[in-house]
């Protein structure tokens, strides 16, 4: 298996995603997608949107602001309780996660316990500063959400959201409300959100700044059933449960339904979602034995939620959690109608109820690590290395090619090209070097399909189009491409 180190050093001779302010060296964190990093970001939000919202016709899609008032993250928890414990070497004044470096030295999850507790800890381990071995001071909390003063003349606190969560449950009355909804409903956001990340590390995997999607899916939570869960009850899923992580860690093979009937899962809305999740990871290239829910443990699980599963990904480094699933039942609206004094229940059939939620929080960018790594091919017969993504991700369809730049073969390819874009198309032209070196940066990033213009072309409208992952190639007409072109994307050739 690769690195995610070799991906990281392919992204960046390539363009495709870059330390943020690379010319004044960086800031630790922050990354910026060039070019064919965007394009593949972009279809990878358009196809979760069609798989998660789309789909459903009672799933709707907002966009609220990345700022959100003080008064909002205080009634979410956020601006008491998001905060990491952290420690500080004495002698070479480096800060680092407390828990994190227990968790490496022992083995053992920490999550929840106090600075005490965990000063305790570190003393009975010995565990000193990973950099230069010297003694650790006492453990401190700091705050993760970054803050900013919204009016010109201050006074008015605002932080970056630390998730997309909360503009949807302060904006699922006015939702429900206009768009005439009963329970179920769901509402979907995908934008940026912000956490001051003690140690930022391994890549786009743990950063500052990065993309979430979301779902909230309302519902009643005296109606336990799930119109949806018969559609996937069958699917199987890789699961680590409670049980498991405390002998052995081993991972069980099993169908929602028998995880749902032995009450390993809360309800049949986290079910369906873990499903759905599990399908839609293998179809992005991570093989299954790389994908596994993780069912956290009690002293790891949030005190609001009845129940976390994690859909972990295996790096080189390890399994990191990269979709967070949670029954977060109707803490979040409770709180909110409290501190904002406003009514979020609703009436339905069994009278009125605040509706519960199941969340399922996906994490883009961590999501595209795993995507890049698990797709990346070390190619020593073709002698260049290459990524398999999946043609509805590759950041374009194909490119084209002419053979030379004289003859008209130039000018034939841009015609059919111009065409290729009208029918909406994602294509690439390269007209420079031998038409093999055009072939590697082809692969290089991922395209499926390579189209060549050659003097037959000129005679018969015919053009050569090559198979990335066979490098097999075959004449196809002029006017069949976009068919041809679309059995790509469905997979078919
Ligand atoms: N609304 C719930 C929530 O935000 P989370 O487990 O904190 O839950 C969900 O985050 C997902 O967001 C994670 O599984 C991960 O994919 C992504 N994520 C969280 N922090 C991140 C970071 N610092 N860098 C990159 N992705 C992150």
């Amino acid at each position: 298996m690769a690195t995610l180190q070799d991906v990281q050093n392919v992204c960046l001779t390539r363009g495709i995603i870059y330390p943020t302010a690379e010319i004044y060296s960086g800031v630790s964190g922050f990354f910026d997608f060039g070019p064919v990093g965007t394009s593949i970001k972009h279809k990878f939000i358009d196809y979760w949107k069609e798989t998660f919202v789309k789909s459903h016709d009672n799933v709707f899609e907002i966009d609220g602001s990345t700022i959100l008032p003080e008064k909002v993250l205080k009634a979410s928890g956020h601006v008491d309780s998001f905060v990491d414990p952290i420690s500080q070497c004495k002698k070479c004044k480096s800060i680092h996660r407390a828990d994190h470096l227990i968790e490496e030295k022992t083995g053992k999850f920490v999550e929840g316990k106090s600075c005490e507790e965990l000063t305790e800890i570190i003393k009975k381990n010995n565990i000193i500063c990973p950099n230069c071995g010297g003694e650790l001071m006492g453990i401190r909390v700091f705050q993760l959400m970054l803050k900013t003063d919204i009016s010109p003349t201050g006074g008015q606190i605002g932080y970056l959201r630390p998730e997309t969560a909360q503009n949807i449950f302060t904006s699922f009355n006015r939702i429900y409300r206009t768009t005439r909804s009963k329970l179920p409903m769901g509402i979907a956001q995908v934008g940026h959100s912000f956490r001051n990340e003690i140690s930022p590390r391994n890549f786009i995997v743990r950063v500052r700044e990065f993309s979430q999607m979301e779902v909230e899916m309302f519902f009643d939570p005296r109606d336990d059933s799930c119109e949806w869960f018969d559609e996937v009850k069958d699917v199987k899923i890789n699961l680590v449960t409670r049980e498991a992580q405390q002998k052995n860690g081993k991972m069980i093979n099993t169908s929602v339904k028998e995880a749902f009937d032995k009450k390993i899962l809360p309800n049949k809305w986290i079910g369906y979602f873990l499903a759905k999740e599990f399908h839609f990871y293998k179809s992005l290239g991570i093989p299954e034995d790389c994908l596994r829910f993780r069912h956290m443990l009690p002293e790891e699980t949030p005190h609001y939620s009845k129940g976390n599963f994690d859909l972990e990904i295996k790096f080189d480094f390890g399994w990191k959690e990269t979709v967070g699933n949670s029954y977060r039942t109707d803490h979040d609206l409770k709180n909110h109608m409290k501190h904002a004094n406003v009514d979020l229940s609703v009436i339905t059939n069994n009278g009125k109820v605040i509706p519960h939620v199941v969340e399922p929080s996906f994490g883009v960018e961590r999501t595209i690590a795993g995507i890049l790594l698990h797709n990346f091919v070390e190619d020593k017969e073709r002698g260049w290395n290459w990524f398999k993504f999946p043609a509805k991700i590759a950041p374009y369809i194909c490119g084209v090619f002419p053979l030379v730049k004289k003859d008209g073969l130039a000018e034939k390819a841009k015609g059919i090209i111009e065409d290729l874009k009208k029918e909406g198309f994602d294509v690439f032209y390269d007209e420079s070097g031998s038409i093999g070196k055009r072939y590697a940066r082809s692969d290089e990033i991922g395209i499926p399909i390579a189209v060549t213009i050659d003097y037959d072309t000129l005679k018969d409208d015919t053009v050569t189009a090559r198979n990335r992952d066979s490098t097999k190639q075959i004449r196809v007409h002029e006017k069949d491409l976009r068919i041809f072109l679309e059995g790509v994307l469905r997979g078919l050739e």
